[in-house]
């Protein structure tokens, strides 16, 4: 039975992954902002919640993001750039999982092996990118990739059993991607926890620091 906490736990992904962990017997706790007040891009509320939680926890999971903030959607071009949308981006989706892993030695054991992983996306690769679009959100999750290969280099010196990633989960059917979906394949959120929790199980401490997707095959910085 593994001790895991999942931020983001009133997520598609992050509740798909709450009930995926308890099925196979182990020990959740789960942390959202609308469930707990878990604000992932306020500093008080990310130190206050992370201290009051238990641990050390065999696996601690960022599913926290969102595409869309405060109703400004997804540029098609840089023409459509907000500077206050683009901020709100990098405040969830690079500076919370940061400020999350801030505070990831005291939720980590230093004796066995753990995983610290981070829900990025493959349009967050910089060499991945063909099409362009989506600029605050890619830069943001490119940023947040930054963040884990820093912190896991960082890590690695005191928690040298541990492996910090990033995890791009698939497309996922989810409130994130309802409007986006389209014809684009999709897998529901119960597969997408399933395909994640095989590829966070499968991690090594020589994995730490890289860039995974669902299958498990690493994506391009
Ligand atoms: N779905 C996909 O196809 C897909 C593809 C690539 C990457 N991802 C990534 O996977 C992650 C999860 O996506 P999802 O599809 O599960 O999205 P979702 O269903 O929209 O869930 C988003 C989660 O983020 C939380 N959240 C938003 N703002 C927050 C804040 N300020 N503080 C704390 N929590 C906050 C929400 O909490 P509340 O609801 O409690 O407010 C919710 O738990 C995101 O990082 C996303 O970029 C998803």
């Amino acid at each position: 039975m593994k001790q895991i906490l999942i931020l983001g736990a009133s997520g598609g992904i992050g509740a798909a992954m709450v009930a995926a962990c308890r099925a196979r017997g182990d020990q959740v706790t789960g942390l959202s902002r609308s469930g707990d007040g878990f604000d992932i891009t306020d500093e008080a509320s990310v130190a206050q919640h992370l201290a009051a939680t238990g641990g050390p926890f065999d696996l601690v999971l960022v599913a926290t993001g969102a595409l869309e903030i405060a109703g400004a959607v997804p540029e098609k071009t840089i023409k459509g750039l907000s500077a206050s949308a683009m901020l709100d981006q990098f405040a969830l989706n690079t500076v919370g999982p940061a400020l999350a892993l801030s505070h990831a030695a005291r939720l980590l054991p230093k004796d066995r092996a753990a995983v610290f992983a981070v829900l990025s996306a493959r349009v967050g690769s910089i060499g991945d990118n063909a099409i362009g679009g989506w600029i605050s959100y890619r830069s943001a999750k490119a940023g947040v990739n930054q963040v884990v290969r820093t912190a896991a280099i960082e890590l690695a010196r005191s928690h040298p059993q541990t492996a910090c990633v990033a995890l791009h989960p698939g497309t996922v059917q989810t409130p994130f991607t309802e409007k986006y979906l389209g014809r684009h394949p999709s897998v529901p959120a119960a597969e997408a926890a399933d395909n994640l929790l095989q590829v966070m199980d499968g991690l090594t401490a020589r994995d730490t620091g890289q860039f995974f997707d669902w299958a498990g095959k690493q994506v391009p910085w």
